[in-house]
């Protein structure tokens, strides 16, 4: 586990953007990973990535982990929980008591002390990347919250 780096980003892009393509993540433009590359952790394997994961800072309380992915050869191997407890620990570290999710597997951040919560308890704040979303105004996501207390 480790930060991202920017010659990691079109492996990140890509593996993104195949979950993306069958539906089980939102998709992100290379530019949108290039200007957030310090949000990322990503795991290698060699030259090559094979998950990746992040913490994005959206106000004085609140942390959104984002595109969480793991190549599909390297799933169920804790790769995935890795990189979830690496967000939380950086949420931790920075002091921010507040992390949620937006997903289509509730089941697997649940296993991290995430809980479903209805989206419109989410401040407005957390809507302003939705309006470019191609399913806006009807995200099927489901939103979890984990309080780090
Ligand atoms: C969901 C995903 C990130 C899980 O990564 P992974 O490395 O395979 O998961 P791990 O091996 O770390 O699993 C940790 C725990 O979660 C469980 N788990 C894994 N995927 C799960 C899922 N989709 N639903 C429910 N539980 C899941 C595992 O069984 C394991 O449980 P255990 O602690 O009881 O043994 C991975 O399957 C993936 O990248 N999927 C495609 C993209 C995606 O759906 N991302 C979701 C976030 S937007």
């Amino acid at each position: 586990m480790e930060k991202a780096r920017i010659k990691d980003v079109p492996q990140m892009h890509q593996l993104i953007n195949y979950f993306a393509g069958k539906e089980l993540m939102l998709p992100r433009p290379l530019s949108e990973i290039y200007e957030n590359i310090r949000d990322y952790f990503v795991v290698r394997q060699g030259e090559r990535v094979i998950a990746c994961g992040a913490l994005h800072v959206s106000w004085s309380d609140l942390a959104e982990i984002k595109s969480v992915a793991v190549a599909e050869q390297s799933q169920q191997q804790r790769i995935g929980a890795q990189l979830v407890e690496a967000c939380l620990d950086e949420a931790r570290e920075l002091g921010i008591p507040t992390v949620f999710c937006l997903t289509y597997q509730p089941a697997f951040f649940e296993k991290f002390g995430f809980s479903q919560v209805d989206k419109m308890e989410l401040p407005r704040k957390v809507w302003s990347e939705c309006y470019s979303c191609p399913k806006f105004p009807d995200c099927d996501e489901v939103a979890l919250v984990c309080n780090l207390g």
